[in-house]
């Protein structure tokens, strides 16, 4: 078939943009390239991979798990139903850690990613600045096996640890940065996510604070004296994350930042280091 025609079987079932997006994804051209290319037959191999990822999207499947790709900071994830969907929220803590971390710390300073997924954290890190000594870590073993995909398609050097939380880590670090589970049990979660993503991924208790709390408890310990924590916070859990830090951290400096739609989704603690914004 012509890619044209895809174009508008595309759209029997998906809005514009998504066909262009799932179709230039599996052709590897951008949506603008694919109209300089709309007579071109696509190989009987291709166009089935488009239909089956059609299939998929209609019986509700999130479109980053049937093109097994997300774009993060400007670079391609390998995802599917091992690791949660890599959200936009989450670029905005690695561009200001990234910003703190070139501040405030040596070249080769050590990161480690509580809570990777596929990695997006902490690979993207390490890709902003290679010198950086990265460690990941994880739980899920699924997600894992998803994170060194993306460690082996970014060639990127970095550590992989299955640990829960602390437990399997063996080193003092200079940053933590992590986007733990921190949805409530009672929270009500958009049907699409419930369904697709790993519920490990998901929830963080009955309240949504126990990895916060976890990890607030423990993380001087992997430390070293002059230190940055960066979470990223559900929505309405800024107070209540700020009431943990202050209970259980001395002598730290605490900044919170609101993502690009004004939601309070990001607290980064420093200890031992003048900061100045
Ligand atoms: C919200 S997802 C974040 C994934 C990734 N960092 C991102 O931002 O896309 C939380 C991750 O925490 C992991 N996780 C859940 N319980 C854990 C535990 N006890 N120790 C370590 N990781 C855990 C899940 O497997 C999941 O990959």
């Amino acid at each position: 078939m012509k890619i044209k025609d895809l174009i508008d079987e595309g759209n029997k079932v998906l809005h514009k943009d998504q066909t262009k997006l799932v179709l230039g994804t599996i052709l590897n051209l951008n949506p603008l390239e694919l109209n300089f290319h709309l007579e071109d037959i696509v190989t009987a191999n291709l166009e089935n991979k488009f239909k089956r990822c059609l299939e998929n999207i209609k019986n509700g499947k999130p479109i980053q798990y049937a093109l097994n790709n997300v774009n993060f900071y400007g670079l391609d994830f390998y995802v599917d139903e091992r690791v949660l969907i890599p959200r936009f929220e989450t670029e905005e803590l690695v561009y200001n850690t990234s910003n703190y971390i070139r501040k405030y710390f040596d070249k080769n300073a050590k990161v480690l990613d509580l809570c990777c997924g596929s990695g997006s954290i902490g690979l993207t890190l390490k890709h902003l600045n290679n010198n950086l000594e990265v460690v990941l870590s994880d739980l899920s073993p699924y997600a894992l096996e998803v994170c060194d995909i993306n460690r082996n398609n970014l060639k990127l050097d970095v550590k992989i640890v299955e640990s829960d939380l602390f437990f399997n880590i063996d080193s003092k670090f200079d940053i933590i940065i992590s986007n733990p589970p921190y949805i409530a049990s009672s929270d009500i979660v958009d049907e699409v996510v419930k369904n697709n993503e790993p519920h490990m991924a998901l929830y963080g208790g009955e309240d949504g604070l126990e990895f916060y709390e976890r990890i607030i408890l423990q993380c001087e310990k992997y430390l070293n004296d002059k230190y940055l924590i960066a979470f990223e916070i559900g929505e309405s859990q800024k107070d209540k994350v700020l009431a943990l830090i202050n209970k259980y951290l001395k002598n730290i400096k605490v900044i919170t930042k609101s993502d690009m739609a004004g939601r309070d989704r990001m607290v980064f603690i420093f200890k031992n280091i003048d900061i100045s914004e």
